[in-house]
């Protein structure tokens, strides 16, 4: 079978053009499907150690600091993301109780973010509520969630 040379030129074009189509929406969820790389852990805070006995008193004044110190709104009751004000959120509020993040990262790196909060995100930063042996109470509480 002939086509005329037109119509082949033609159908070419607009398979190129899907195809191209593709490729773009293909890079477009691999790009934005990806989380920002994570920014290393700044120096100051790379040698620090949680000082406080991991026992049932630090575990449970942790424990407190999240449900009523604001961060059950965002992580929920459970430390499991879905507190009432995580729905309108992107990204969602990190999932303590079935998600990677604690075994992902350090507590420096924990203090660090409760610290600082999460750039680009909902995290605030919790350094001028927060005491620092409230942020390593709540560490604690959070490593407990993983045993
Ligand atoms: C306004 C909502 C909101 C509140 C309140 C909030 N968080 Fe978050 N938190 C988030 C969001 C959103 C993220 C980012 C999740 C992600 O990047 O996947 C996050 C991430 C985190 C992370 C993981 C950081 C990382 O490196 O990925 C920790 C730890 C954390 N929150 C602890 C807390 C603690 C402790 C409190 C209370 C003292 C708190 N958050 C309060 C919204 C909140």
């Amino acid at each position: 079978m002939s086509l005329p040379r037109g119509h082949v030129l033609f159908t070419t074009a607009i398979l190129a053009a899907a195809l191209a189509a593709v490729a773009a929406g293909i890079l477009t969820w691999v790009i934005h499907g990806r989380r920002p790389a994570e920014p290393d852990l700044p120096q100051d805070y790379r040698h620090l150690v949680n000082p406080l006995p991991q026992d049932g008193v630090t575990r449970n004044n942790g424990m407190r600091i999240v449900l009523n110190k604001g961060c059950a709104a965002c992580h929920g009751a459970h430390a499991d993301g879905r507190g009432p004000a995580a729905k309108k959120l992107t990204p969602a509020p990190a999932d303590f109780a079935t998600g990677t993040v604690l075994q992902e990262h350090s507590d420096a790196w924990l203090f660090w973010r409760i610290s600082e909060g999460k750039h680009g995100t909902a995290m605030p930063r919790w350094d001028g509520v927060l005491t620092e042996k409230e942020r390593w109470e709540v560490i604690s509480f959070l490593r407990s969630l993983q045993e």
